[in-house]
């Protein structure tokens, strides 16, 4: 067995998720040991409350038993059949209580291993039905500035944070962004409703600019997640679905985040948002993160127009060798069943709003800038200058928070200056509690640190600059 400091030198082999190639070499991340209910332990002992749950996943929480036990059963069962030509029974059965939890028509589901590669699948699919439909020019992509869909070549491009495409090459001839309908940039004087209009309004231009005859899909997050919690305006989505049915467009909902339960529901774009799009990608809270599995859910309406317009056949050239994996299965329909049987959306939609009242209490730390979320997700941004966009500065006061909340027990892993919250559905309102206490504690810490820091730049200055006596 490897000691930890052993373990955190080999950790400098593991390339991370945006890892600092320049760094690579003096990374000292935390090893962290084992999980239980809303907590995770590190390898010295300490308890850290999981405000992230993991990255938005970890749906029911650390540590679950029957999920280890319907795992092993499934291994010991099964472990693996190829998915082209077999099925396997878990497999059938996840994709059918899927079906049955999601909106409308949204009936046929097609297994990925995650996040990135529901999305990609998910644009292919767009691109195969308008082929299929003898629109080989209907390919161009829409999507949103702040919004993040994924790390493949297309998602990546799909993917709006301006912060994130340095270095790396995108797709840029099918790919266009429009603002994210972000109510912080309302301009001053402008209501609800105008808001709203231009919002929809970037959408409308977008497709004039581009042409919509080479127009294929909208690509939207119900609320974007990393981007750092935007909500949008009332009505958003439902204004830009017609907006896409009125131009032949299909209307993507990128659910990764907000599906199992994030938002109270199973899936949040037809029962928090009204809307019931052509195309629903989710992962992440599909098995609580226990085992990797991602899957795009698609309408009978497509499926039936590609069966009549398809000839003798149309394949879909597109899958993996872990598609419907038996194994993540198994951990979808345990998933699943401990969500029923525990209540946990009907628990968010009761400890959602408490979250979001307790988070707003910390508006009066001169340094957040705002509060906003909805749900189990929630948004605290921080400037250490109000207004200012310098990079440097929103990095350097996220760390700290990170540093200082974890040191007093609570994991935040800011996005850049925004410490978002996405704690498991099991947390209770005493752990909501601790969660934001540590946070105010943890913010004010990292602002008295910079704070005294300037003031001891500058006597140092000051001394340097007086002559000597
Ligand atoms: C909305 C959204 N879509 C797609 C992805 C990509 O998922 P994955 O990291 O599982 O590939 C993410 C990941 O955070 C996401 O937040």
């Amino acid at each position: 067995m490897s000691t930890s400091a052993e373990l955190k030198k080999s950790d400098n082999l593991f390339i991370h998720p945006w890892d600092d190639i320049v760094k690579i070499g003096g990374h000292e991340r935390t090893l962290l040991d084992r999980g239980e209910g809303v907590y995770v332990y590190d390898s010295e002992g300490n308890r850290l409350l999981d405000a992230p749950a993991g990255m938005w996943c970890v749906n029911i929480g650390h540590g679950r038993e029957e999920m280890a036990q319907a795992v092993y059963d499934q291994i010991m069962a099964l472990t693996y059949v190829s998915p082209w030509s077999m099925t396997t029974g878990p497999a059938a059965e996840f994709a059918a209580q899927i079906a049955e939890q999601s909106p409308g028509d949204l009936n046929h589901v097609f297994f990925t291993t995650g996040g990135s590669t529901a999305v990609d699948s998910a644009l292919r699919f767009v691109q195969f039905y308008n082929n299929i439909r003898g629109l080989p020019n209907k390919k161009h992509i829409i999507a949103q500035k702040k919004g993040y869909h994924g790390s493949t070549y297309l998602c990546g491009s799909v993917s709006g944070k301006a912060r994130d495409k340095s270095h790396l090459d995108f797709e840029t001839r099918w790919v266009h962004h429009i603002e994210s309908p972000h109510p912080l940039h309302r301009p001053a004087g402008q209501s609800d409703a105008e808001f709203l209009d231009a919002c929809v309004a970037n959408l409308e231009n977008m497709i004039d600019q581009v042409g919509p005859e080479n127009c294929a899909v909208f690509v939207a997050e119900p609320i974007q997640a990393s981007g750092g919690v935007i909500v949008p305006p009332d009505g958003y989505h439902k204004r830009c679905l017609e907006v896409c049915r009125r131009h032949d467009m299909l209307y993507l909902s990128d659910e990764v985040v907000t599906a199992f339960g994030r938002l109270g529901h199973c899936f949040a774009s037809q029962d928090v948002f009204g809307i019931t799009p052509d195309i629903i990608t989710t992962a992440k809270g599909l098995t609580s993160g226990y085992i990797p599995m991602g899957a795009f859910l698609v309408s009978d309406r497509l499926i039936q127009e590609v069966k009549e317009r398809g000839g003798d056949s149309a394949v879909f050239s597109n899958g993996f060798t872990y598609s419907g994996h038996p194994v993540a299965a198994a951990a979808g329909i345990k998933n699943l069943e401990i969500i029923q049987r525990e209540k946990l959306f009907e628990q968010a939609r009761e400890t959602g709003p408490y979250l979001q009242q307790q988070m707003q209490s910390l508006r009066d730390i001169s340094i957040v800038s705002d509060v906003r979320g909805m749900g189990l997700m929630a948004c605290v941004e921080c400037e250490l200058e109000q207004g200012s966009d310098d990079l440097e500065m929103d990095l350097e006061i996220g760390k700290r928070i990170d540093r200082h909340c974890q040191a007093m027990g609570l994991i935040v892993r800011p996005i850049i200056n925004m410490c978002v919250m996405s704690p498991p559905l099991t947390i209770t309102r005493s752990q909501i509690d601790e969660m934001v206490a540590i946070l105010r504690k943890g913010i004010i810490a990292a602002m008295q640190e910079v704070s005294d820091q300037r003031a001891g730049n500058e006597s140092l200055a000051q001394r340097h600059s007086s002559p000597a006596a």
